[in-house]
């Protein structure tokens, strides 16, 4: 078993890149699907969730071939449509393949994807909406999805909740429909805007991502494209938060910094400093961390509730008490328990989660829960006084690139021993 070994106490100093986005590469490239043609993609980031969404392009019959960090993928020798279980459990988010492979072939087979470490996923939103575009969904008992259509046709589609995955879903079958789709209530995050764009270099027609009203005109000639995957905002945010615990003075290259907006926000009330210039931001700590205003956690453009976590990191260190409301998921405080391992003073009653700042936590051996959990224990134990053990990395290595040489190349005392 694989672990991080962490002596806290340093301070971090110098600069990085920050890598492509997992929640925009993900979409993008089930989106490879619907051309039949060749897609280079760029800017596509180490991850294992990236790994795994090729397993299922190269089990659906596509190209898939990595150079350095551009993917080649030629979906054109494409020939089956259905994702076995085995794949759909290492992801959750395959659910996202099913709106390009029924637009394509007008039939997949897929199973329910699991619930995951932060409770019950559902994906009702995703299924109303292809069945509106006129895909017949069948719920196998065994917990199989047959689905097949004679043809989707565009249509008005009203969302109940701004869902990300069910966002990108429609819009990948909806770009392949006969005629115009309006999704309203649309997820705004921009890692829609990215798959909009991804989707446009193709030969697609769809305005309006990033606004809560996406418009698909449905195209049946798509091209081969390049495409570069926008930073993400989530890893800038841990390493944020890394800074601000660990205190120091570090630069993050190649972001957008207004995608954190409410993170950087959040950080400068804490006492960190924040510079931005272009498509970088320079953070410094020096004296004690400050409690927050309360945190909500909203779709976009409110607080990203991939943030959350190692957020909470931030404000066990610091002076004052820091209110969490957790708005997105069911079960997303069970990094809460290892933290309070380290000494975090934290409680938690249903949403809400109450964090008094402490001014020393204790290394001790953690485990991740989840991804963002798992790097909210990261941040502590660079804090945190003496030796942390992080073991759970396959959680850290589906979002995070080479977390270790990130945070050792800035001076952490890290490194990743494996049994
Ligand atoms: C995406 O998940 C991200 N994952 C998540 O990031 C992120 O936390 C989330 O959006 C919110 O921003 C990817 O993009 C791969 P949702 P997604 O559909 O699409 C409920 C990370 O750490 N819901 O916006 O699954 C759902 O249960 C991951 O990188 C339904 O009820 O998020 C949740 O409570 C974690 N029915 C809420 O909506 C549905 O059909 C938000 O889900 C779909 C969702």
């Amino acid at each position: 078993m694989s672990a991080y070994v962490i002596g806290g106490g340093r301070p971090l100093s110098g600069s990085v890149r920050v890598h492509g986005a997992k929640n925009s590469v993900l979409p993008i490239l089930a989106a490879t699907i619907l051309s039949g043609k060749e897609s280079e993609i760029h800017n596509c980031p180490r991850l294992s969730d990236v790994d795994s969404s090729f397993r299922i392009l190269r089990r659906l019959g596509c190209a898939v071939r990595r150079e350095g960090d551009m993917v080649h993928i030629d979906s054109g020798p494409m020939a089956h449509t259905d994702i076995p279980d085995s794949l759909m459990r290492e992801m959750r988010s395959s659910v996202v393949f099913l709106g390009a492979i029924v637009g394509r072939f007008g039939r997949a087979m897929m199973s329910f994807p699991g619930g995951c470490e932060l409770g019950p996923r559902p994906i009702d939103l995703h299924l109303e909406g292809l069945r509106r575009l006129g895909v017949v969904i069948e719920e196998l008992p065994g917990g199989n999805l047959r689905c097949h259509t004679d043809g989707l046709a565009g249509t008005e589609i009203n969302l109940a909740f701004p869902s990300v995955g069910a966002t990108e879903n429609i819009m990948l079958a909806a770009s392949i429909a006969q005629g115009v789709t309006r999704i309203n209530n649309a997820a705004c995050e921009p890692e829609i805007e990215d798959l909009q764009n991804f989707l446009c270099a193709m030969g697609g027609r769809v305005t309006g991502a990033g606004t809560s009203t996406v418009l698909i005109e449905g195209s049946q000639n798509f091209r081969s494209a390049k495409h570069s995957i926008i930073p993400d905002r989530i890893v800038a945010s841990t390493l944020m938060a890394c800074a601000a615990v660990a205190g120091g003075d570090v630069t993050l290259e190649d972001i957008e910094p207004k995608h954190i907006g409410t993170v950087i926000s959040t950080l400068c009330e804490a006492g960190c400093e924040i510079d931005i210039r272009d498509n970088a931001l320079r953070i410094r700590r020096t004296g004690r961390l400050r409690s927050m205003r309360p945190m909500r956690t909203l779709p976009y453009p409110g607080f990203p509730t991939d943030a959350q976590a190692p957020i909470m990191a931030v404000a066990a260190f610091a002076e004052g008490t820091t209110v969490f409301v957790e708005n997105m998921f069911d079960s997303r405080y069970r990094h809460v328990g290892e933290l309070a391992r380290m000494g975090a003073d934290i409680k938690v009653e249903g949403k809400v989660a109450v964090v008094c700042g402490v001014p020393k936590l204790y290394g001790a051996p953690v485990c991740s829960t989840d991804l963002r959990g798992g790097a909210a224990l990261v941040a502590a134990g660079l804090g945190a006084e003496g030796e942390t053990v992080i073991t759970g990395l396959e959680h850290i290595d589906r979002g995070y690139e080479c977390l270790q040489t990130t945070l050792s190349g800035l001076g952490a005392d890290i490194v990743r021993t494996e049994d």
